[in-house]
């Protein structure tokens, strides 16, 4: 599994925490950044992760920024991303099960770095149940137009 990741400078401790997470759970990924702890602007990073994600040169890709709701926001203006804002373990599974979310958004001024780990291992772990709820995310699809 291929998995691209950013943030912005809300959410850059957060970033670092979850690329180490992703090494030491032995995932592949691709870092978007930013670099520094300037200020920047949250679509400009949400960007290239969700259409690494629609194009399906990623197969999940994990947003954070101080919030969630901004990455969160810009992610699911891209066809074929269902992002998912996540902040407790729960949400993470069920989203993964009923909804297929192959972005996970999370806010670093939100919840601390233990939980965020759980979360996204949850999430990373947990595959798509299909059944009636792949209807349902057809559905979704419809709606894209
Ligand atoms: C940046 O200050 C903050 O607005 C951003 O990280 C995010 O929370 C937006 O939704």
């Amino acid at each position: 599994m291929k998995i691209a990741i950013s943030s912005d400078h809300g959410g850059n401790r957060l970033r670092h925490e979850i690329m180490d997470l992703l090494s030491e759970l032995g995932f592949a990924y691709e870092d978007f950044g930013p670099d520094s702890d300037e200020s920047v602007d949250y679509p400009d990073f949400a960007a290239p992760v969700a259409q690494g994600v629609a194009s399906g040169e990623f197969d999940r890709g994990i947003l954070i920024c101080g919030t969630g709701i901004g990455m969160s926001i810009a992610a699911n203006k891209v066809k074929g991303v269902r992002c998912a804002l996540v902040h407790d373990v729960f949400s993470a599974k069920a989203t993964r099960e009923h909804n297929n979310s192959n972005i996970l958004a999370m806010g670093e001024r939100v919840i601390g770095p233990g939980l965020a780990r759980e979360i996204a291992s949850t999430w990373l772990g947990t595959s798509f149940e299909g059944g009636r709820h792949e209807r349902r995310v057809a559905k979704l699809t419809e709606l894209e137009g």
